[in-house]
């Protein structure tokens, strides 16, 4: 594989630890035929190794200035990955009263370090949270913040907030994914934010703490970042000059990843992150958040699928895989770029083809048109770049259980979410 030859000069750990031995696809030194052997597929793989690699990557490139890296639990929230990144210090950025549970159940310790982010908080979630001793609440408009108040009065617990302020900054990135212009839902408008923290100072159990903001994911251009940390950085100046004791920025996540088989050097990506973040923030001392989701994850990841079908319809070939959509979602949701590499290496000839699932959908696809290694049925293929929003945007789709997930550490494997059946799926229900 280009791929794997290419990466092995970037860094001393291989910025995606997928490479091949023996013409065998291994994770780190763990064959992906021995998984797909005692586990069976679709299986979701990941590196430890790399994701611990990925996370150290942030903490010497913001060494420099107090920090703390919330990791993006909506990317990948195995709990198995969370203990993994709390151990090694990370913090966490939650969205629900669930992810909240799963920092607790994971790394009890990170509680105090995690950020609450999210447009519609409900009071169930507010509470947890606020129970929990969590370090700010990423407040999304001013009926959040009079939740947030209401609540952290009636249970006597002074609520650390910041403003997500939304500063009309465009990341170019997919639709789906951009969130900082003023056409978003996200946010509250850079403008207004002054009139509401002067509102906010007056309750007691509301303590301005904080200014955060997200632009987006999946973000190449290191610039949207700066500029919209340039406008957050005079308004905490201008905050400040009002009488708030703003401690914190939050600069929220959204630094991409290359899903191509080019060569992708991780530590340089991150250091040009830190620059243009750097720049945004001038002279500001304030305690950094940074929220990295899927930098930290997708490239330690793959699905492994293994070929049930291959079949001709009019001009076209379609290799069917025991992996669908309900798996992995991103190719249907975001026309997203996945590579898709055979596990056994083989000299044969390629073929040009659609890979697609078992789903009763057109938009059941993970690549059209795709050059790849002419497979048989049984044969395994792997999608690589799959860690992030991959596995946590699952679903059980057409009542498909949904894919065990092994996490790789050095030589060993561990399971560390058993395959589904159809008796968890029919738990829930009534009759
Ligand atoms: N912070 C906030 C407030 C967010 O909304 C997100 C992602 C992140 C941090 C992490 O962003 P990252 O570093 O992972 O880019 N499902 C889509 C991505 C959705 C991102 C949602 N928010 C995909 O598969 O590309």
């Amino acid at each position: 594989m280009k791929k794997a030859a290419a990466k092995k000069q970037a860094s001393p750990i291989d910025a995606r630890p997928f490479t091949y031995r023996n013409r065998t696809l291994h994770c780190d030194s763990v064959s992906l035929a021995a998984l797909a052997a005692e586990y069976a597929t679709p299986l979701y793989v990941y590196s430890a190794q790399q994701i611990a690699y990925r996370f150290q990557l942030f903490q010497q490139a913001f060494a420099s200035r107090p920090h703390t890296v919330c990791y993006a639990v909506k990317a990948n929230s195995s709990l198995a990955i969370l203990r993994l990144l709390g151990k090694q210090g990370a913090g966490f950025d939650i969205v629900s009263g669930g992810e909240l549970e799963r920092v607790r159940k994971a790394h009890k310790p990170a509680l105090k370090k995690v950020v609450f982010s999210g447009v519609g908080k409900q009071a169930w979630e507010i509470d947890a949270a606020l129970k929990a001793g969590i370090l700010q609440f990423n407040v999304e408009s001013e009926m959040e913040l009079d939740l947030l108040a209401a609540r952290a009065e009636s249970l006597g617990i002074r609520a650390r907030f910041a403003l997500r302020v939304n500063p009309d900054v465009f990341a170019e990135t997919h639709p789906y994914i951009s969130t900082g212009l003023s056409e978003h839902k996200f946010g509250i408008d850079i403008k207004a934010a002054r009139a509401i923290y002067r509102r906010a100072a007056k309750s007691k159990w509301l303590e301005p703490y904080g200014v955060s903001v997200h632009i987006g994911s999946q973000i190449r251009k290191v610039d949207p970042f700066a500029a919209a940390l340039e406008r957050v950085t005079a308004l905490v100046a201008q905050l400040r000059r009002d009488g708030h004791d703003i401690r914190a920025i939050d600069a929220g996540g959204g630094l991409g990843i290359d899903y191509s088989d080019a060569p992708f050097d991780a530590a340089h990506q991150v250091e040009r992150y830190a620059a243009a973040l750097a720049k945004g923030l001038a002279d500001e001392k304030a305690h950094l958040l940074l929220e990295p989701g899927r930098f930290l994850v997708a490239q330690a990841g793959a699905l492994l699928t293994r070929v049930l079908v291959v079949k001709k319809n009019g001009r076209k070939t379609f290799v069917i895989t025991d992996a669908a959509m309900n798996d992995l979602i991103r190719p249907a949701l975001y026309h997203a770029h996945h590579e898709i590499v055979p596990v056994r290496q083989s000299s044969g000839k390629s073929i040009t083809a659609d890979i697609v699932g078992p789903v009763c959908e057109s938009g059941d696809f993970f690549a059209r048109d795709r050059a790849i290694a002419a497979v048989k049925p049984g044969d395994l293929v792997a999608l690589l770049d799959a860690g992030a929003y991959g596995m946590s945007l699952s679903s059980n789709y057409n009542s498909r259980p949904r894919p065990a997930e092994v996490l790789v550490e050095g030589t060993k494997a561990k399971l560390i979410r058993r395959r589904e059946t159809v008796r968890d799926q029919l738990a829930p229900e009534l009759l």
